[in-house]
């Protein structure tokens, strides 16, 4: 690909006419202060609707998404996302609402939010909830800030000063906890892969504001000591922040206030289906046991005489986290989601989700070493470790592409040496599941027989396009070129 929609067209070509206006014109400098008027006009595509469509059908050709096959990123859960959520999400009343409307005019909205909000709380077993993070790593965040406040209405953050951290947590939970000015105590695993409960013991006294925990976490494991590690953090009066972004695991079938957590948040662009990718987008709603709820931020959606109204008259609250009610669309998918396969359905996506990343797991331990070979949650981790002097796990990874599939996570998380983290999800179906392992175990046999093809890997591919090539990921990082274009390097002195 080396045209951009900027490449082509022609002078004066457009992809629509305008009708004529049917107002008197006037001159744009009785309408519009003379500072703010172009002075040239802007540069921008001159195509025909033929060539916008043309141009934008070969740039998707070369994408890869779940609609084309597995895709099995541990730790982002990409599954199929239901139709139906899309057709809901782009009925005109939810995808035309002005977020200006008022609140008289939003009821149907406020009352999808509310419920929403009501549904989380009992799959999560908790009391009060915001929707308005737009990431997990957003609801992270949020979750800190919370934690923070606690601790300053009891008059105990200046000794309140650490967050602890599992090792095996996801990479975002350290940053959220640095962003909000708690020091990241690292607790490491042990040879479970579960949180080290001596060590864990050994950190716990009165500057503990809390831990984060991921469950299961990210070797794809379920902390079994859950009960034991919230009534430690408890007893030394710390909270329990929960990652719940792998909910998927467990879903319909166990619940993180169950387990005695203070704050949660769920991601729903995996757990509860919505495309997302490339960073967006998403929702990261956070959910709280009772004492924290004054702390959420505002708006809080809430019914008062059957009318829903946005509640902004809380003097405890964080503030406002996002422009106005968070990503509605997200929302609108999630409730749809939910509503569409109720508790039975849920608690299917569960089951289907670790069965199917057990049966993965069954097969390619046989080909590929795996570290915590017991039974998994959605995902689990193999290492190419030891198995060849030349070869590394990125190489297989770009290997797989060659023969269609996209490749797990790679290289995360960071406990496991040349590790591959796959989560099939509970949308891929038996076959699917066989060509993967059939593809890995033809790449472990390349390894052996013939390394140099993965060195090379991925050679041009009909199903990511006729461009796919290794990056020289070196050059990469030290000459970015982050301008269509642009001849010269960042890094190049200006001229
Ligand atoms: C366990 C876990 N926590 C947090 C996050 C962060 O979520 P987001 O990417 O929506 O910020 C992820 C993302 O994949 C995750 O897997």
């Amino acid at each position: 690909m080396n045209t951009t929609i900027f490449d082509i067209g022609a002078e004066g070509r457009t992809g629509l006419r305008l009708p004529p206006s049917d107002v008197a014109e006037r001159p744009l400098e009785e309408l519009i202060p003379s500072e703010l008027i172009r002075k040239e006009d802007p540069k921008l595509p001159q195509v025909s609707q033929i060539e916008v469509v043309r141009h934008y059908t070969k740039l998707s050709r070369m994408n890869y998404g779940v609609d084309n096959g597995i895709y099995p990123l541990g730790s982002c859960t990409m599954k199929y996302n239901p139709r139906v959520n899309e057709e809901i999400a782009r009925l005109p009343q939810f995808a035309q609402a002005h977020p200006l409307q008022g609140e008289e005019l939003s009821q149907g909205i406020l009352r999808l939010t509310y419920e929403l909000g009501e549904l989380l709380c009992v799959i999560g077993g908790m009391d009060a909830i915001t929707l308005q993070p737009a990431a997990g790593a957003h609801g992270e965040l949020v979750g800190m800030l919370l934690i923070k406040k606690h601790f300053e209405r009891a008059k105990e953050l200046h000794k309140r000063t650490k967050i602890l951290l599992p090792d095996s947590a996801h990479g975002t939970n350290p940053a959220s906890a640095v962003i909000c000015g708690f020091e990241v105590v690292h607790i490491p695993s042990d040879a479970r892969g579960l949180v080290d409960l001596e060590t864990l013991r050994a950190h716990l006294d009165e500057s503990v504001a809390g831990i984060m925990l991921t469950n299961p976490n990210t070797l794809g494991l379920f902390e079994t000591d859950i009960l034991e590690i919230t009534r430690l953090i408890h007893g030394v009066g710390g909270l329990v922040y929960y990652d719940g972004a792998n909910l998927n695991a467990i879903v319909g079938r166990a619940r993180p206030g169950d387990m005695g957590v203070d704050i949660v948040h769920y991601n729903l662009h995996k757990t509860f289906s919505t495309p997302h990718g490339g960073g967006g987008p998403g929702a990261g709603p956070v959910a709280v046991v009772k004492k924290l709820a004054p702390y959420l931020p505002v708006p809080v959606v809430t019914k008062k005489k059957n009318r829903y109204i946005l509640d902004y008259e809380r003097p405890l609250s964080v503030g406002r986290v996002h422009s106005f009610y968070g990503n509605f669309a997200v929302l609108v998918r999630a409730y749809t989601y939910i509503r569409m396969l109720g508790e039975a359905g849920l608690r299917a996506v569960s089951a289907n989700a670790v069965l199917n990343a057990n049966y993965l797991r069954t097969q390619l331990s046989k080909i590929y070493q795996a570290p915590y070979n017991r039974v998994c949650m959605h995902e689990f981790v193999i290492t190419t470790q030891g198995m060849s002097a030349q070869i590394r796990t990125l190489d297989v990874a770009k290997r797989a592409i060659d023969y269609g599939v996209h490749p797990s996570s790679i290289y995360f998380p960071l406990i496991v040496p040349e590790v591959m983290m796959i989560e099939p999800t509970e949308t891929v179906s038996k076959e699917e599941l066989d060509n993967f392992a059939e593809v890995l175990s033809k790449v472990a046999q390349e390894m052996r027989e013939n390394p140099q093809i993965l060195k090379e890997a991925p050679h041009a591919v009909p199903t990511y396009g006729a461009s796919v090539r290794r990056l020289d990921d070196v050059r990469a990082a030290k000459e970015p070129i982050l301008r269509e274009g642009n001849p010269h390097p960042a890094s190049s002195p200006p001229s």
